[in-house]
C-alpha cells in the first residue's frame, strides 16, 4: 500500500457527454440484438457458458462446466476436442473448405490466398513434420516467424498435436528469445531465414543462432525461406521448411486433447521483472477468444476481417488466429508496416480486399492522424462496417478521429478492454445494444463481473476512480504462469483476496460504463491526489495541436511528484515556450489545476515497445535523471538518447 491513504483511490477528472447509440439498421442485422444476454449470464453463468459452449466441436462431452478453487480454475472438465479440428476441419466438413482463410500480403506487395481446405492442408503436412522431428503431445515448440501463413500454420499444427506453442515476436532480440525457450524447454524451434520490415531484411536466423548457444533444450530448427538470404544451416540440427513440409501427408490425425490442456504459452514482459509464461489451455480460451470474436465485432459469414496486430502478440494469437478461424471467418494478414511505401498503404488494402471490419491499436490511429487524413481520402473505405481499439486507452480524441474519418461516421468503434492474461476480450460494447462512449470500453460482456475497488477492495461509488479487479472467473482466463505458480497468486491474486487483478485502474460511471486509466504502476501522486497519467495525456491530445503525449510523475519535494508531459506536435506545429505554457494552462482548465502539468517538453518521438506501448518506465528514468532501466522491449532504442539529449538541453536553459 501507499503511504498516502488519505485519497485512496483514483481522482476521476475526465467526463465525456458524447454518446453514440446503434443506428436501427446495425440494431437490426446485429448478432446481439436483446440486453437479456446479460441477465442470462448473470442468472446462471454456468448455464450461460455450457450452452455457448454448444458451438464447439467436442470428441467427448464434458461432465462440468466449471470447478474453481480460487484462484484456480477448470472449465469444461471432461471434454476431449481439438482447436485445429475446431479451426479448420469442421468447416471443411461442412462444405467450407473453398472458403479463404486467409488474403496474405508481403510488404514488397507479393500476394496469396489460401482457403479453409488448403490450410488445413497445410496444417497436417506441418504437423506430421513435426511429428517426424519427435514432437510429441506435451512437447513446446518456440517460433520466431515474420508474419508469413507458415506462422499460423505452425501455431495450429502444434494445436492438432497437442504440443503448446511459445510464439516470440520476430521483433525480440536473441536475448529474449533465448529467454523464453529456456523458460519453456522448447524441444524444437521454428523459424526464418529473416523477416522484412521497411524494406529491410531482420536476420531472425542470425539472432536465433545467437539464441541457439545458450538453449540446449533445442533438438530440431525447422526453417523457413523467407529472404532467400544466405544463412548458416548446422548439419543435422537445422532443416529448411521446404525440404521437410511439403512432401508430408495431407492428413494427420487430431490429438483428442483434453479441455484443460495447454495450447500455448505466451511471454509477456513484466515492467521490470523477468517475462511471465502465460498458461492457456484448450476448451475455455477456445470459447471464449470465439464467443467474443463473433459478438464483439458482429461477426458474419461474409466479411473480411482484419486485426491488424502482430501475431507474436496475444491480439494475434486470439484475434488473427484461433478466433476468426474457430468462426470460419475470412481474414487479411499483412506482413509489413502502415507507411511503407507510402502513408496510404492501409487504406490501399481495405479497398484492395474490401475489408469490412478493422481491428487495431490507438498507437496506429495517432499515427495515422499525425499524418493526417488525405491518405485515407484516396481510397474506397466504404465496405467498412465496424472499427475495433485494443491495447490501451483510446483517447476520445482519437476514438472520433477513428470514427469520423476511417468509419465514415457510420461504423461503431469498439473499444476492447483485456489482457494477454484474459485471453479473450472481458470489457467491450455489443455493437449492436451498446450506446459508445468515445474513450469507454462500456460494460464487462455477459458473464464477466468486474468492479473498481478502493485499497480496501471496497466497492467504489459510481463516478469514481480505483482499481479494476474481476470477480468471478471466466474460460479464457490465464490457467497460471508456467511453473510459477506462487508468482501467479502473488501478481494477480493478493492484492484484493478473492479478486483478480489486472493492474489497471479505472472509473465507472453513473451509467455502469467503465473507463480504462491505464497501468496503476503509473498512476501519479501530487500533493496526494492519484492522477492517472492518461487522463493527462488525453487532455493533451484534445489539443489540434498535439499528436501524442506522455505523462509522467517526476519526483518533488514539495508535492511528492510533479506532472511531467512529454508532448509529440502535430507535423505543421512549430515548439515554443509560450506553446507549452498554453497547453498546461489548458489542461488546467480542462480537466482541474491539480493535473497542469509542471513542465512540459516538445520532443520528435516517444519510447515505445513494438507492440506500441509507450514505455513511461524510461521516460520516468529519463525525468528523474536515472540510469535507464531494462530496455530490451524497446522497439528503436535511439529514441531515449534523442530525449535524454533533449531533456538535458532544456534543463540547462532554465
Ligand atoms: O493496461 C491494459 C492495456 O493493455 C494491458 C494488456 O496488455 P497485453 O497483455 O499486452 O495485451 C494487449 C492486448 C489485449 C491491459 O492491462 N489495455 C489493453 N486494452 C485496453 C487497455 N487499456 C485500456 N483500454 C483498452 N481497450
Amino acid at each position: 500500500m501507499t503511504e498516502q491513504t488519505r485519497d485512496i483511490t483514483i481522482e476521476s477528472l475526465m467526463s465525456e457527454d458524447r454518446s453514440f447509440p446503434p443506428s436501427e439498421a446495425f440494431r437490426a442485422q446485429a448478432n446481439v440484438s436483446s440486453e437479456s444476454i446479460y441477465e442470462e449470464a448473470e442468472r446462471d453463468l454456468e448455464g450461460y457458458w455450457a450452452k455457448q459452449a454448444e458451438k464447439l466441436d467436442w470428441f467427448r462431452p464434458y461432465d462440468t462446466v466449471l470447478e474453481w478453487n480460487a484462484p484456480y480454475a477448470k472449465w469444461f472438465i471432461g471434454g476431449k476436442l481439438n482447436i485445429s479440428y475446431n479451426c479448420l476441419d469442421r468447416h471443411v466438413r461442412n462444405g467450407g473448405g473453398e472458403k479463404i482463410a486467409y488474403y496474405w500480403e508481403a510488404e514488397d506487395g507479393e500476394r496469396r490466398e489460401i482457403s479453409f481446405a488448403q490450410l488445413l492442408e497445410d496444417v497436417c503436412r506441418c504437423a506430421n513434420a513435426l511429428k517426424e522431428l519427435g514432437v510429441r503431445k506435451g512437447d513446446r515448440v518456440a517460433i520466431y516467424l515474420p508474419m508469413i501463413l507458415e506462422l499460423p500454420v505452425a501455431m495450429l499444427a502444434c494445436a492438432r498435436l497437442g504440443a503448446p506453442h511459445n510464439v516470440v515476436f520476430g521483433g525480440f532480440s536473441a536475448e529474449s528469445l533465448a529467454g523464453r525457450i529456456n523458460d519453456s524447454e522448447a524441444k524444437i524451434l521454428i523459424t526464418a531465414d529473416g523477416g522484412i520490415r521497411k524494406g529491410n531484411v531482420v536476420p531472425l536466423k542470425a539472432n536465433a543462432d545467437d539464441a541457439l548457444q545458450s538453449t540446449p533444450s533445442i533438438e530440431h530448427v525447422l526453417l523457413v525461406r523467407r529472404t532467400g538470404e544466405d544463412v548458416p544451416v548446422a548439419d543435422g540440427r537445422d532443416i529448411w521448411w521446404h525440404d521437410l513440409v511439403p512432401q508430408q501427408q495431407t492428413e494427420c490425425e487430431p490429438e483428442q486433447l483434453d479441455s484443460e490442456d495447454m495450447l500455448y504459452l505466451l511471454y509477456t514482459s513484466g515492467t521490470t521483472a523477468k517475462p511471465k509464461g502465460i498458461v492457456h489451455t484448450t476448451a475455455g480460451y477456445l470459447l471464449g477468444v470465439m464467443t467474443t470474436h463473433e459478438m464483439v465485432f458482429d461477426i458474419k459469414s461474409d466479411d473480411v476481417y482484419w486485426c491488424a496486430a502482430d501475431i507474436g502478440w496475444v491480439t494475434g494469437h486470439s484475434y488473427i488466429v484461433y478466433g476468426p478461424l474457430a468462426n470460419h471467418t475470412t481474414g487479411v494478414i499483412y506482413e509489413g508496416v502502415p507507411d511503407f511505401p507510402a502513408r496510404d498503404r492501409w487504406w490501399e488494402i481495405i479497398e484492395r480486399y474490401k475489408v469490412t471490419v478493422l481491428y487495431t491499436a490507438p498507437t496506429a490511429i495517432r499515427a495515422h492522424m499525425k499524418w493526417g487524413t488525405e491518405h485515407a481520402e484516396k481510397h474506397d473505405l466504404s465496405t467498412l462496417r465496424l472499427l475495433g481499439s485494443v491495447g490501451e486507452p483510446i483517447n476520445p480524441e482519437a476514438w472520433l478521429w477513428y470514427h469520423k474519418y476511417i468509419g465514415g461516421e457510420r461504423c461503431p468503434v469498439v473499444d476492447t478492454w483485456w489482457q494477454t492474461e484474459t485471453g479473450a476480450i472481458l470489457i467491450a460494447p455489443l455493437p449492436g445494444i451498446t450506446s459508445l462512449k468515445p474513450g469507454s470500453a462500456t460494460r464487462p460482456l455477459p458473464g464477466v463481473e468486474a468492479d473498481v475497488v478502493d485499497e480496501q477492495g471496497n466497492s467504489v461509488p459510481a463516478g469514481g476512480g480505483g482499481y479494476l479487479v474481476l470477480k468471478k472467473p471466466w474460460p479464457s482466463m490465464l490457467r497460471g504462469l508456467y511453473k510459477e505458480l506462487e508468482r501467479y497468486e502473488e501478481t494477480y491474486w493478493s492484492r484484493f483476496p478473492g479478486m483478480y487483478f489486472p493492474g489497471d485502474g479505472a472509473k465507472r460511471g453513473e451509467d455502469g460504463y467503465y473507463w480504462l486509466l491505464g497501468r496503476v504502476d503509473d498512476v501519479m501522486n501530487v500533493s496526494g491526489h492519484r492522477i492517472s497519467t492518461m487522463e493527462v495525456e488525453s487532455a493533451l491530445v484534445s489539443d489540434q495541436r498535439v499528436a501524442e503525449a506522455a505523462v509522467i510523475g517526476q519526483k518533488n519535494d514539495l508535492t511528492g511528484e510533479a506532472i511531467f508531459a512529454f508532448v509529440i506536435l502535430r507535423g505543421e506545429t512549430e515548439p515554443a515556450p509560450d506553446l507549452g505554457e498554453e497547453l498546461r494552462q489548458y489542461v488546467g482548465r480542462k480537466i482541474g489545476a491539480i493535473a497542469r502539468p509542471k513542465q512540459i517538453m516538445f520532443t520528435p518521438e516517444l519510447p515505445k515497445t513494438r507492440s506500441g506501448k509507450i514505455m513511461r518506465r524510461l521516460l520516468r528514468d529519463i525525468a528523474n535523471d536515472r540510469a535507464l532501466g531494462d530496455t530490451t522491449t524497446l522497439a528503436d532504442s535511439s529514441v531515449v538518447e534523442t530525449i535524454r539529449t533533449a531533456s538535458a538541453a532544456s534543463k540547462s536553459d532554465e
